[in-house]
């Protein structure tokens, strides 16, 4: 190896490197930190910096590295939910998108909803900068888009107000007694045969890819292994009683989209 070489290995072991130590920061290690903290019990005390400071969420949101954290299968998970959306009639109804997300998703959403009729789309989450974002994002559609501050685990809306709800990578980053109350909560603003799509990480089928998985679970967001199995909202929901569920499963079972029925 010539000494070009070398000094290109190098480089690229650092910017991984240091990319995966800023990520940490910024989600977990923040956490760590809060949870030492008197004051470190709040409703959004699970929320990272990277979803609450301003100038961290402009740095971040960029659509390649949004892409890359999700292995590039982001476009597809929007493309599903987007499809059964426009397959929908939401004439006169309600959307709700149940937390933000970086990256096309929330103008795709919204997009798909209008064009399939909705008459409204509220927009929901637990930081005020978050909502301020997206709404930097749907100039185009002022009039018929609402931003709620709200908790996706206690949420202000009455039962059965909507017709489709969007959950979008947020119950991996919930403490597991939430994830339950965030599903319960979906299900009481849908009104019935109102449509939950969520989309989410899920136990990958080959090994290799399951080993590294865990890895990254472990170390940036432990808090999404139990989607694997003791916390899979598939089986949470159908234990319900109160859904018809089909799950489409990406990139060698890694990800996940349900779309689930309110009976
Ligand atoms: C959906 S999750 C993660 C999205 C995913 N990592 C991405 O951006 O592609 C992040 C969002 O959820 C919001 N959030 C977290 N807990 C929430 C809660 N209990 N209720 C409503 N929004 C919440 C955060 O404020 C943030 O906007």
């Amino acid at each position: 190896m010539n000494s070009w070489m070398i000094s290109g290995v190098f480089a690229i072991f650092v910017l991984l490197a240091s990319t995966g130590l800023f990520f940490f920061v910024v989600t977990r290690g923040a956490l760590v930190l809060r949870g030492l903290s008197a004051d470190s019990k709040s409703e959004s005390s699970h929320v990272y910096p990277i979803y609450s400071n301003m100038r961290l969420i402009k740095l971040v949101d960029f659509q390649p590295i949004i892409s890359a954290i999700l292995l590039f299968q982001y476009h597809h998970l929007v493309s599903k939910i987007v499809s059964e959306l426009k397959q929908m009639d939401l004439r006169k109804k309600k959307v709700l998108i149940t937390s933000c997300a970086f990256g096309n998703v929330i103008p795709r959403v919204v997009k798909a909803a209008v064009e399939s009729g909705a008459e409204r789309v509220l927009i929901a989450d637990i930081i005020q900068n978050e909502l301020t974002h997206a709404k930097s994002k749907l100039r185009e559609y002022d009039g018929k888009v609402e931003f709620v501050e709200d908790n996706a685990t206690a949420m202000k809306l009455k039962d059965g107000g909507v017709d489709a709800n969007v959950i979008f990578f947020l119950l991996h980053e919930l403490p597991h007694d939430l994830k339950g109350q965030a599903l319960n909560e979906a299900g009481r603003m849908l009104a019935p045969g109102g449509k939950l799509f969520l989309a989410e990480f899920h136990r990958p089928q080959l090994w290799v890819l399951r080993a590294l998985s865990w890895t990254y679970f472990k170390v940036f967001e432990p808090l999404g292994l139990a989607l694997w199995d003791t916390h899979d909202p598939l089986n949470y929901l159908e234990a319900t009683g109160g859904w018809t569920c089909e799950r489409t499963t990406y990139f060698f079972g890694n990800f996940q989209i349900i779309a689930a029925t309110k009976k």
